[in-house]
């Protein structure tokens, strides 16, 4: 036998009424519904002003920045004026074509790309004709198999001498003048230009 069962029997605990048998229990007290908290009030927002507030002062202070920006371009635009003067840089119109004897009878076309000019050798002369159309300006060219030049913009035709006779061209091309160097060189000046009645000046030719 055991000591449990030897002594008083332990005494039975109350039985705890649940929630539901205290809530049938007559008399009874009906537990108080619990209300609901009210949500706190929140004050209003102050309505915010339209816009940030104008400071009187930034107008003033961005026209005198304006007006600084404003100036130091114009400096700027001085001193690249100042360093950087406008220059035209044009090509010289006097240059060196070579001895008269590295021409022979007939027309030469090695300069028309760089200098714009044909050479022209005739039995007893040599000149040299500048290389634009008399009608508006265009570079004609040299048809050795038509012995004429032909200018590709309106087909406007010159002669070897430079005597138009086709096409709207209304008058001959032009000569440069020409002179020799202290070498013997043929040098052009594209600065003087002979029309057709001053082909004869002694400046539009060299006799060879
Ligand atoms: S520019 Fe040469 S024919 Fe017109």
């Amino acid at each position: 036998m055991t000591e449990a069962s030897e002594g008083t029997p332990p005494a039975e605990k109350p039985a705890v009424p649940n929630e539901q048998d205290k809530a049938a229990a007559p008399g009874a007290k009906p537990k108080a519904t619990a209300k609901p908290e009210k949500a706190p009030v929140k004050p209003k927002a102050t309505a915010k002003p339209k816009g940030k507030a104008r400071d009187p002062s930034a107008g003033r202070r961005g026209f005198v920045q304006l007006s600084l920006v404003a100036a130091g371009l114009a400096w700027t635009g001085a001193m690249v004026k100042f360093f950087f003067p406008r220059i035209l840089f044009e090509p010289a119109t006097r240059f060196p074509i070579g001895f008269p004897t590295d021409y022979v009878i007939g027309v030469d076309t090695k300069w028309q790309q760089a200098k714009r000019i044909w050479v022209v050798r005739e039995p007893s002369r040599l000149y040299v004709i500048f290389a634009r159309c008399t009608h508006l300006g265009c570079t004609p060219d040299w048809k050795s198999g038509e012995n004429k030049f032909k200018c590709p913009c309106h087909g406007s035709g010159f002669d070897m001498q430079g005597v138009n006779f086709e096409g709207p061209a209304p008058q001959p091309l032009l000569r440069t003048q020409v002179s020799l160097d202290a070498r013997g060189q043929v040098v052009v000046d594209k600065g003087k230009l002979f029309p057709v009645d001053d082909w004869d000046d002694s400046d539009a030719f060299l006799v060879v």
